[in-house]
């Protein structure tokens, strides 16, 4: 199993929640009576909260068609519009002038972006896209980095029934490529470039390079001036995104599609091959996303504001940055830079500034800052804190207790909350003021989710054994499929337990209490610094490079982020100076910097059995200098592994 925080400390405290009687979910006992009432009724009450929480065009007659399964259907027959939830309703509520978006830059300026302007500069957006050729079914790759814009290009897409795209502003042009390939998108939408790290970098020349072969269904590049660089011009292509606004009126009539219409495709890393476009849906998603807001982080939209630390090109940064804040009404915190710049007090600085009452990040991150030391926290007023959120990895129980006391003052609950790309939102979480909290726990699943740890055969394992994390029956905001690849989504996901059971790729295990405990990835996906990654991809692109013969990628733990790439290398040559530097940086040219391993090693051969495969639990223990246990016998050659170790 990789992925595993190994911990030095143990902490067995059981952190009771606040009390909030004004809390949605104040108590266990309503928790657990919400989950009843979908023990008894699953469709009825899945009906009537999708009634209640989401403005219908057209109003559905069925919850759930499973006719097709695993192609499951949510609300198929209804129509809405997720701009129209997300900006109009409110508006029509009179809350237009209420904030939706404040944005820092990295330099240091500040926006405060109304509803009413937020939904006029989406129309403008909407409409310039259209008069692109741009229409329903669509796709549209972003390629953005953190400003508004990104947002309301999101929004601009789902106005006008567009599928969005978003590719990782840090992903190499090849990676962009790839995804608009596969996604066959009609439409690029980008920046010239963006703040880090106090200067400018840029993104447009990643686009450019991305299209220079192939790609032959884009028409246009919008590009948003923001960094101020010069960029090169396709003229006919290219098309700049603040004059064609300004061209457009502020009106646009929002489209109503069906709740199954693909709202988006975002890419993401398997155990195998290259990276599969995981699809959502409109209506359910923004279902999940609108609730999970509300049970998990009990958001409050007429006075919280919410900072999400995550970027848009993830999925945390689509349902929390974007969706989820916005379908609710409130106030939603973007941040273009480097967290850390120009100092590791930059989170803490907005966080005082502009009042974040509840604070979304991942342990990689928490980590590093508890690294930067306790001074740069106590420099701020950090008491509007309510709640602090976590994501992606697995929390160690240090990082947890000092987010609990330095950060929170030991007031604000801490919610770990399991999920993934595939599920949309939250799956396993705590509700703040309803469960107590174990530190390393993501506690139970959500009301409407039903998960069990099972064995390789499916049957629930005892309590404190080692198993499988499934999902046992469908939810709402579940993927819908891998873009063009039905029979890769049968495999990844149902395959396993033959279509009974949602299988998600972790490794986990209840307590006596019945908590969950996650333990990483069981397949070979990596969660380094929170973002994940295949080990296929970094091997494919290792083995793209002349000198390599042959390469595998493992997992080892890390301190600070979570884990660290380690990889194997066999060459066709001596090894030459500077080898090491150029494999790293071939590896972000390829995928990103992101992907870069952490640890070469080279040997003459790669560890393998008789039949021939690689023994990747043996790469696992020698990275993390772990002692060899595996049985050898089978091994060709016994040198190898001094070798790999450093003793050859
Ligand atoms: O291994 C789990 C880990 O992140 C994986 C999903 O990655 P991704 O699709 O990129 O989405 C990340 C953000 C939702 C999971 O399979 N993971 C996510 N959250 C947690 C976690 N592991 C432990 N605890 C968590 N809270």
């Amino acid at each position: 199993m990789s992925g595993t925080i190994e911990s030095t400390m143990h902490e067995m405290r059981v952190f009771p929640p606040p009390q909030d009687k004004a809390a949605r979910l104040s108590s266990m006992q309503q928790y657990q009576a919400l989950q009843q009432r979908f023990v008894d009724d699953f469709s009825g009450t899945w009906g009537e909260l999708a009634t209640q929480h989401i403005s219908w065009r057209k109003p559905f007659s069925t919850v759930l068609d499973e006719s097709d399964a695993p192609f499951y259907k949510w609300f198929a027959d209804g129509q809405l519009n997720v701009s129209e939830n997300c900006l109009d309703r409110h508006v029509a509520a009179g809350l237009g002038e209420r904030t939706a978006i404040i944005w820092e830059g990295e330099p240091g300026e500040v926006r405060h972006i109304s509803y009413a302007e937020l939904l006029g500069q989406v129309c403008r957006a909407a409409n310039a896209m259209r008069a692109l050729g741009i229409g329903k079914g669509d796709r549209v790759v972003i390629y953005m980095p953190m400003i508004p814009e990104a947002a309301m290009a999101m929004l601009a897409c789902t106005r006008i029934g567009a599928t969005h795209s978003v590719v990782f502003g840090a992903f190499s042009s090849k990676a962009l490529h790839e995804r608009i390939e596969d996604a066959g998108a009609k439409m690029v939408i980008t920046a010239d470039g963006a703040w880090r790290r106090g200067a400018v970098s840029t993104l447009k020349p990643g686009v450019d390079a991305a299209l220079a072969s192939g790609c032959a269904t884009i028409e246009h590049v919008m590009v948003v001036r923001r960094g101020g660089n010069a960029v090169d011009w396709v003229d006919g292509r290219d098309v700049d995104w603040q004059q064609a606004l300004a061209a457009q009126p502020d009106v646009c009539e929002p489209l109503a599609v069906e709740a199954e219409h693909p709202l988006f495709i975002l890419y993401t890393s398997g155990s195998t091959g290259t990276a599969k476009g995981i699809v959502h849906a409109t209506g359910g998603y923004l279902l999940w996303a609108r609730l999970t807001m509300q049970w998990v982080f009990d958001f409050r939209p007429q006075s919280d504001v919410f900072w999400c630390t995550a970027d848009i090109g993830w999925i945390t940064g689509h349902t929390y940055s974007v969706y989820g804040p916005l379908a609710c009404g409130g106030t939603t915190l973007m941040y273009e830079g480097v967290p850390t710049f120009p100092d590791p007090g930059r989170i803490w600085k907005i966080c005082r500034d502009h009042g974040v009452t509840v604070f979304y990040t991942a342990p990689t991150a928490i980590r590093a800052l508890i690294k930067a030391g306790d001074a740069w926290p106590a420099k701020y007023d950090l008491s509007k804190f309510r709640i602090l959120g976590t994501v992606g990895e697995p929390i160690n129980p240090q990082a947890w207790m000092w987010y609990h006391d330095v950060i929170g003052g030991g007031r604000c609950p801490v919610v770990d909350t399991w999920w993934q790309t595939e599920t949309g939102g939250h799956m396993i979480a705590p509700l703040p003021f309803a469960t107590a909290t174990k530190p390393g726990s993501a506690t139970f699943p959500l009301p409407g989710v039903f998960a069990e740890v099972v064995d390789m055969e499916g049957v629930p394992v005892e309590h404190g054994q080692g198993g499988l994390l499934v999902v046992t029956r469908p939810w709402p905001s579940m993927l819908r499929g891998i873009w063009g690849d039905e029979a890769r989504y049968r495999r990844t996901y149902w395959q396993k337990f033959e279509g009974r059971y949602y299988f998600a790729g972790d490794g986990a295990h209840k307590d006596d209490d019945g908590y969950y405990w996650i333990m990483g990835r069981v397949d070979d996906v990596l969660n380094v610094s929170g973002h994940r990654l295949g080990t296929m991809e970094i091997e494919s692109a290792l083995a793209s490079h002349p000198a390599v013969a042959e390469a595998a990628v493992v997992g080892r733990p890390d301190e600070i982020k979570g884990e660290a790439i380690c990889v194997f290398v066999v060459l066709k040559q001596d090894e030459t100076e500077g080898l090491r530097t150029a494999l790293r940086n071939h590896v972000a040219a390829e995928i990103g910097p992101i992907a870069k391993p952490d640890d070469i090693r080279f040997a003459d051969k790669l560890p393998k059995t008789r039949s021939g495969k690689i023994m990747r639990r043996l790469l696992r223990d020698i990275a993390a200098g772990r002692e060899i246990t595996q049985d050898m016998t089978t091994l060709e050659d016994l040198k190898v592994i001094e070798q790999l170790q450093g003793k050859g």
